[in-house]
């Protein structure tokens, strides 16, 4: 799964139905097919080091042939786009809205959301790596609710970045104008915060572009009608926002699943492919039983 063309893999779903055992498992695949592969976590409640049994940190560490992974660092990730963010409101607004900016993003950086938002900045510039670095990126998302606001997040910080380059242009424009009357160059200097601000913004539209284009989204479910219910309607969300679905993967499915329910995953995610992992009796875990859950046709 995810060896097609898309470079880009995410695992998405409902909280504890296995996507962090399955990216583990596929980026493991990948690799063993000779892809330079690198997996990364997005949920800051990381758990992709105890699914592989090995200690991660923030950069990626080579842990089996062709493969990397990650656990990027959270509390980092907050502290270092809480300065971006801060730095670029000093340059861009009038002083003396500074005191309620800088209130308003003490009180984001403490709030809920923002870890998840900071980490899915740094996937932004990971994603930039791949291909290139690696040949293929598999992301270990939080559960669904948060695989979606990620997938929307450049959309979603574009106005920010407007707002701003808006306020810088008037101060430049002021800026020039004053030159212009003290008989300042004819000739208008590149402004580098707005430069910055450009660039920022079309990295974002390039990411979402690239999400769009390059990801595949791989939901995984258990066969239980609730949990089925919320794939489905995470499904349509992604759709709708012009994701590419890859098959959905069935996960932990008994001797005996519930004839019904299986039914039903059929025919709601037949037409996109459907892969089938058992319920084991070990949790799998390590490179050795991760190879042996490898997802197969329902
Ligand atoms: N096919 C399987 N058979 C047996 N156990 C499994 C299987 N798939 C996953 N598990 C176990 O189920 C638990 C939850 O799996 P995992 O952590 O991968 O889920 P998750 O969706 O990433 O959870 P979270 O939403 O908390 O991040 C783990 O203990 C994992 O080892
Ligand atoms: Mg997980």
């Amino acid at each position: 799964m995810g060896a097609g063309g898309r470079p880009l893999v995410f695992f998405g779903g409902k909280g504890g139905v296995g996507k962090t055992t399955l990216a583990a498992a596929t980026a493991l695949a990948l690799a063993d097919r000779g892809l330079r592969t690198l997996v990364i976590s997005t949920d800051p409640a990381h758990s992709l080091g105890d699914a592989l049994e090995t200690r991660l940190g923030d950069a990626p560490r080579r842990v089996a042939e062709n493969l990397w992974a990650a656990e990027p660092d959270a509390d980092a990730a907050v502290r270092r786009r809480v300065k971006q963010v801060t730095d670029d409101a000093y340059a861009a607004l009038p002083r003396e809205i500074m005191p309620a900016v800088q209130r308003h993003l003490d009180h984001a950086a403490a709030g809920p959301g923002m870890a998840e938002s900071a980490l899915n900045d740094l996937l932004v510039d990971t994603m930039e790596r791949v291909p290139g670095e690696w040949d293929r990126l598999v992301v270990d998302s939080a559960p669904t609710g948060h695989l979606l606001k990620m997938l929307h997040m450049p959309a979603l910080l574009t106005p920010w970045l407007q707002g701003l380059a808006r306020q810088r242009e008037k101060a430049v424009d002021a800026d020039r104008f004053a030159a212009g009357m003290v008989g300042g160059s004819a000739e208008p200097e590149p402004d580098p915060l707005l430069e910055k601000l450009r660039a920022r913004r079309q990295r974002l539209e390039r990411a979402a572009r690239r999400l769009r284009e390059d990801a595949a989204v791989h939901l995984v479910l258990l066969p239980r009608r609730m949990v089925l219910a919320e794939t489905d309607r995470a499904a349509e969300e992604l759709a709708e926002a012009g994701f590419h679905l890859g098959p959905v993967v069935l996960n932990q499915v008994p001797e005996s699943p519930d004839a019904a329910v299986v039914e039903a995953v059929r025919s709601r995610f037949g037409d996109r492919g459907i892969r089938c992992c058992r319920l084991r009796d070990e949790e799998p875990t390590g490179a050795e039983r991760l190879r042996r859950i490898a997802p197969e046709p329902l």
